[in-house]
């Protein structure tokens, strides 16, 4: 079945408006379902009194799988049972802490069995249990549910923190109701979601994560978790740690890699990038996970090169800032080497030349490696696009850099410039390397596609 995010409507502002808002959420491949979640209260079980149950008729009127959780004491004594039928609601979850809970089961199964038989209606039963509930309480009743509903707060209000032990509990209801629906609910966001989902939970409730923030652009948040925690672990490991230097000691060592190969991710980010905000990749730029920085930022370059393409300078800037908020986060040469040219390059191009040099020199006077690194690759796309000489201007105060990872990048964009104009760098070799030696690794890129005349001319000058 698909998973679901079952959305409690219970502290929404305006709730039929909150309802229309969340109509207009555009679906995206391999999403979660939208249910709505309608957390009824009685005042005795909880002490609150929850929302009225009429709003199961708004949310159905607009296509919406209803998802009742009755946290009553007597849900067939004072009708809740009956009313939530009346208006339709899909699920109907009791609480297993209820005094005359064997009971109200067994009237819920006559009553499930009673609408398919006369209207065909497909009433689904669910069973709520408490944070201190144990989950084997329920075996006995495993024949006579379909939804096991985890409650990861004590029920009665919104806005709590997840109960992390929860997990435990999720794990052993996993292991024993394998065909049942398990459900679990409260303080379900983007951090706390990550670990039931990757424990196969079908469906998740929330609510102050959307009805109390941007509903449309978390719900995003959420879909691209679940569509990036689905994406296979296709790349090579091992291999790609070592050349990001992902190891002890290394540049890398405090980061973790996931292991999705970029071809896989930069497939991700085409299918994502349309749909978003910038706001959309806040916790995937600032991820502890390498693979989903890597993510957000191909998703960044997919922006720009529309915008650019579209003339929409002033928004290409609206990244640039985006990315210089998260710019430490952009911590290794894969990712300086996707941002520079394809983010802060086509930024450069759309703005004048003199402001270009201003803007590029904030990034190469950086001390910084990355930042600086991401300055100077940026060069590529002005060097790409016949901007010889501010590139050069650029790069002839920094060849003399000791870091290597300076030194690749500078070659590279010498090498970029020799293609389009090879006196203007082998002069510029000659001079500089004549003046001092130049290093071995930048006179290896820039020299590159030089043949041996002009190679040996810089070496002997
Ligand atoms: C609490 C309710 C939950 C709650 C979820 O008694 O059963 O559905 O409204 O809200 P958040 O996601 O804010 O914890
Ligand atoms: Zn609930």
């Amino acid at each position: 079945m698909q998973k679901s995010i079952s959305i409690s409507i219970l502290d929404a502002k305006n709730i039929p408006n909150f309802l229309e808002e969340l109509k207009t959420y555009k679906k995206n491949e391999d999403c979660f379902e939208n249910w709505i979640h309608f957390d009824v209260m009685d005042g005795k079980f909880v002490n609150n009194t929850g929302i009225d149950l009429k709003y199961i008729k708004t949310a159905k009127n607009l296509g919406f799988y209803t998802d009742t959780h009755l946290m009553v004491e007597k849900p067939l004594g004072d009708k809740y049972i009956d009313k939530a039928i009346e208006y339709g609601t899909d699920i109907i979850t009791i609480h297993y802490e209820i005094s005359n809970f064997n009971a109200v089961l067994n009237r819920l199964i006559s009553i499930k069995k009673e609408l398919y038989k006369t209207c065909n209606r497909e009433l689904k039963i669910g069973v709520s249990i408490k944070p201190n509930t144990d989950v084997k309480e329920l075996k006995k009743y495993s024949d006579m549910f379909d939804l096991l509903l985890i409650m990861s707060v004590e029920p009665g209000y919104g806005g709590q923190s997840y109960i992390y032990n929860t997990n435990e509990k999720i794990s052993i209801a996993r292991r024993l109701f394998k065909d049942k629906i398990i459900q679990v609910d409260g303080g379900v966001n983007l951090e706390t979601i990550e670990t039931p989902l990757s424990l196969n939970v079908d469906s998740f409730v929330v609510g102050s994560y959307l009805t109390k923030n941007d509903a449309k652009d978390n719900l995003l948040k959420l879909n691209i978790l679940k569509y990036l925690t689905n994406l296979p672990k296709d790349g090579n490991l091992e291999f790609d740690k070592k050349l990001l230097m992902i190891v002890p000691g290394g540049y890398g060592e405090n980061d973790t890699l996931l292991g999705i190969s970029v071809p896989t991710m930069r497939k991700a980010a085409r299918v994502w990038y349309k749909d978003i905000n910038l706001t959309t990749l806040t916790p995937y730029i600032s991820s502890i996970y390498h693979d989903y920085r890597r993510f957000a930022i191909f998703c960044m370059s997919n922006i720009v090169k529309k915008y650019y393409s579209k003339n929409e300078d002033n928004k290409i800037k609206d990244v640039v800032d985006f990315m210089c908020s998260n710019v430490s986060y952009i911590n290794n040469w894969d990712l300086t080497d996707e941002a520079g040219p394809n983010i802060l390059g086509f930024y450069l191009m759309s703005i004048n030349i003199s402001k270009a040099k201003e803007e590029v020199l904030k990034f190469v006077e950086n001390d910084n490696i990355w930042i600086k690194r991401i300055g100077i690759v940026s060069l590529l796309t002005m060097a790409r696009n016949n901007k010889l000489n501010f590139c050069i201007d650029i790069c002839k105060n920094h060849m003399y850099n000791e870091n290597h990872l300076i030194q690749k990048a500078i070659g590279w964009v010498l090498r970029e410039v020799y293609k389009k104009d090879s006196k203007k760098i082998v002069d510029l070799l000659k001079d500089k390397n004549s003046k001092k030696k130049l290093p071995t690794i930048l006179l290896s890129y820039a020299c590159e596609r030089m043949s041996s005349i002009e190679k040996n001319s810089i070496k002997n000058n």
